[in-house]
C-alpha cells in the first residue's frame, strides 16, 4: 500500500508571508512604470542586436572605424539592459525577456534583413537611438511625479548616453 501522501511532516514549519511592496510608490504608479521600462529593455534589447549585427556585418572603406566604433555601442547598450530589467523587478514586475516580448514591446524595427551599406547602418543607428530616447523621455514625467527617483535617475543617465551617440553617429553623416 502506497504511503500516504498528505501526512505533515513533524519538521514542517509554515512559509512566512511574503510582505506587501511597500515603498511609497503606489500599486498603479508601480505598474504604469514597470510597463514603460519594459518599452526601455525591448528599444535598448533591440539597438544593441541590430549594433552587434552591425560590427559582424559593416564593408567598405570605414570598416575599421565603425567595426569598433560598434562594439563601443553595442557593450554599453548590452551593460544598459540589465539596469533596466533589476529596476522593473525593484517595483515589484517580471521583466520581459524573450525575443517574442521584445518584438511586441519595441518601438523600433528589428534588424534589417540584408545588411546595408556602411553609412545607412549609421542612419539607422541615429533613427534607432532617437526613438529609444523617445520612449525613456516619455516615461519620464510619470516616474518624477510619482518620487520615483531611481527610475528617473536611470532614464536621465539613458537619454544622456542616446542623445550623445545619436550626435556623433549623425556627425558621420554630416560634411
Ligand atoms: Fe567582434
Amino acid at each position: 500500500m502506497a504511503k500516504a501522501k498528505t501526512a505533515a511532516k513533524p519538521t514542517s514549519r509554515p512559509s512566512p508571508a511574503v510582505p506587501r511592496i511597500n515603498i511609497g510608490i503606489s500599486e498603479k504608479d508601480r505598474a504604469s512604470i514597470a510597463q514603460g521600462l519594459a518599452r526601455l529593455l525591448a528599444d535598448t534589447y533591440t539597438l544593441y542586436l541590430t549594433t552587434h549585427n552591425f560590427h559582424w556585418n559593416v564593408t567598405g572603406p570605414m570598416f575599421n572605424t565603425l567595426h569598433t566604433m560598434f562594439m563601443a555601442q553595442y557593450t554599453e547598450l548590452w551593460n544598459a539592459v540589465d539596469p533596466i530589467a533589476e529596476r522593473i523587478r525593484s517595483l515589484g514586475h517580471t521583466a520581459p525577456g524573450s525575443y517574442a516580448q521584445f518584438g511586441r514591446l519595441a518601438s523600433l524595427p528589428d534588424a534589417p534583413a540584408e545588411p546595408p551599406r556602411a553609412l545607412e547602418m549609421v542612419g539607422v543607428l541615429v533613427s534607432g537611438h532617437e526613438a529609444v530616447a523617445r520612449t525613456a523621455r516619455e516615461l519620464f514625467p510619470l516616474a518624477d511625479k510619482a518620487g520615483d527617483e531611481p527610475t528617473a535617475d536611470l532614464l536621465t543617465q539613458r537619454l544622456t548616453v542616446h542623445e550623445q551617440t545619436a550626435w556623433m553617429l549623425r556627425s558621420l553623416l554630416e560634411d
